[in-house]
């Protein structure tokens, strides 16, 4: 365990700001006083980081972003990114639920999925959603038949998931594009250009372009060039013209840790293209961790602390692995820092963990806090905006927390914290 300097900028949403006492507020609005008002745990969202990543991602990729849900999904959040000009990518009937339930429209739509259903593709297609990622062979006829039932009148457009076959410095479980995945066509045995020549036969269906997702938390964008001149010989043959790049744009979460932009992204993949022949096909992208992650931060009060003969300090928090599984499933680092102290040096290693019943419920493995933070303290991990609460649990019946979005002074719920009585809602 190490000492540290105060929390890094890099590390807070666009709008953070720190007074003169040292006190942090995002969006205008003091988070030690909103742990106050909202309780703990509490996710907070800058509302204005979104859009301004909203407007990055879009004018890197004039061809079309959309936003991957499964990063965080609620109506305000997709309400906000369609606002900004993006699309949204679902890949169940749940998240397709929720886009509905927003009032997006199908034409902003895209559903994914490596197992989808039968009443999912119905849903999809009955509501008109615009694009239909094929994951595999067998759901080329099953889409065109629900197309043909459901809307006879109109081509259902189509992309191919393909599996480039390239492994990307990742942790294994969202590394994607291997070629040994549960998700995508493979191209290497032939399979993606079978599927393709099936959809092209097909009267119902429309194909538009080829999609690859590498992985999450990318920090190496050469994978995306492998990757492009992979998929470029398909593109050509088939003259498609849309190249989906997916998501997994790397984001920093440590000190230290530089992600990349969109801009550079863009850059890279707009060459590779050029330098495999391909002059005028669109790349579109799917970002989900790069929209909502950094704007991001879950704030948690300090219960019991341990300092123990081994030196570890034990500092207890009021939430953990219910609200944020990412350390425990993927190893994932975090910092932590106090929002009433955000200006002071971070000088007692800590080890933050949470209320569960599991050794490894460990929310930062690795932290420091200022002198002085105590039991009843509010603390704060940044960079908890994506795959957080859209990952959470009840385990243990712990409530899911709630969820503040904080815009030029104001702070809005926009998903309030569970209650005993939603824990038990589903009984019977
Ligand atoms: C198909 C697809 N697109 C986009 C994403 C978003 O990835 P990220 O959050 O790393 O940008 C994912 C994440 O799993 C995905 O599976």
């Amino acid at each position: 365990l190490s000492k540290r300097g105060p929390i890094p900028t890099e590390l807070l949403p666009a709008t953070a700001a720190i007074d003169g006492a040292g006190r942090l507020s995002v969006g205008g609005v003091d988070l030690v006083e909103l742990a106050e008002e909202f309780g703990t745990p509490l996710f907070v969202y800058d509302e204005a980081d979104i859009v301004m990543r909203c407007r990055a991602a879009l004018s890197s990729f004039p061809g079309g972003v959309y936003y991957a849900s499964k990063a965080f999904l609620c109506k305000h959040v997709a309400r906000l990114v369609t606002g900004e000009g993006l699309g949204l990518d679902v890949a169940t009937g749940g998240e397709l639920a929720v886009a509905q339930a927003a009032g997006i429209g199908g034409n902003r739509l895209t559903l994914h999925g490596n197992n989808k259903s039968e009443a999912e593709l119905v849903q999809a297609i009955a509501y008109g959603v615009d694009r239909i990622v094929v994951d595999d062979g067998s759901e080329v006829p099953r889409i065109a038949a629900t197309a043909a039932a459901l809307s006879p009148g109109r081509r259902q457009k189509v992309l191919v998931r393909v599996t480039p076959g390239v492994m990307v410095d990742t942790h294994r479980f969202v590394m994607t594009g291997q070629a040994d995945s549960k998700f995508g066509v493979e191209i290497a045995s032939g399979a993606a250009e079978r599927v393709i020549q099936a959809i092209l036969s097909e009267p119902h269906l429309s194909l538009v372009g080829l999609h690859f997702h590498l992985g999450s938390q990318i920090f190496d964008l050469s994978a995306f060039e492998v990757a492009v001149s992979v998929v470029a010989p398909l593109l050509e043959r088939y003259e498609i013209g849309e190249l989906s790049i997916g998501g997994g744009l790397g984001v920093a979460y440590v000190e230290g840790e530089v992600g990349a932009s969109f801009e550079e992204l863009a850059a890279r993949v707009n060459a590779a293209l050029k330098a495999n022949g391909l002059q005028d096909v669109s790349v579109t992208i799917e970002p989900g961790r790069s929209i909502v992650a950094r704007a991001g931060i879950t704030l948690y009060r300090v219960g019991v602390i341990k300092e123990l003969s081994t030196g570890t300090r034990y500092v207890a928090v009021d939430g953990g692995m219910s609200d944020n599984p990412r350390p425990v499933l993927y190893g994932s680092g975090y910092e932590v820092f106090a929002p009433g102290a955000a200006a002071s040096d971070r000088d007692v290693p800590v080890r933050l963990v949470g209320k569960h019943c599991e050794s490894g419920d460990v929310v930062v493995e690795d932290g420091a806090l200022p002198t002085g933070i105590g039991p009843g303290d509010v603390v704060a991990t940044p960079v908890t905006g994506a795959y957080g609460y859209s990952m959470a649990s009840n385990y243990n019946k712990v409530p899911r927390p709630a969820v503040v979005f904080v815009r030029d002074g104001k702070a809005r719920l926009v998903l309030r914290r569970e209650t005993y009585d939603d824990l038990m809602r589903l009984e019977v």
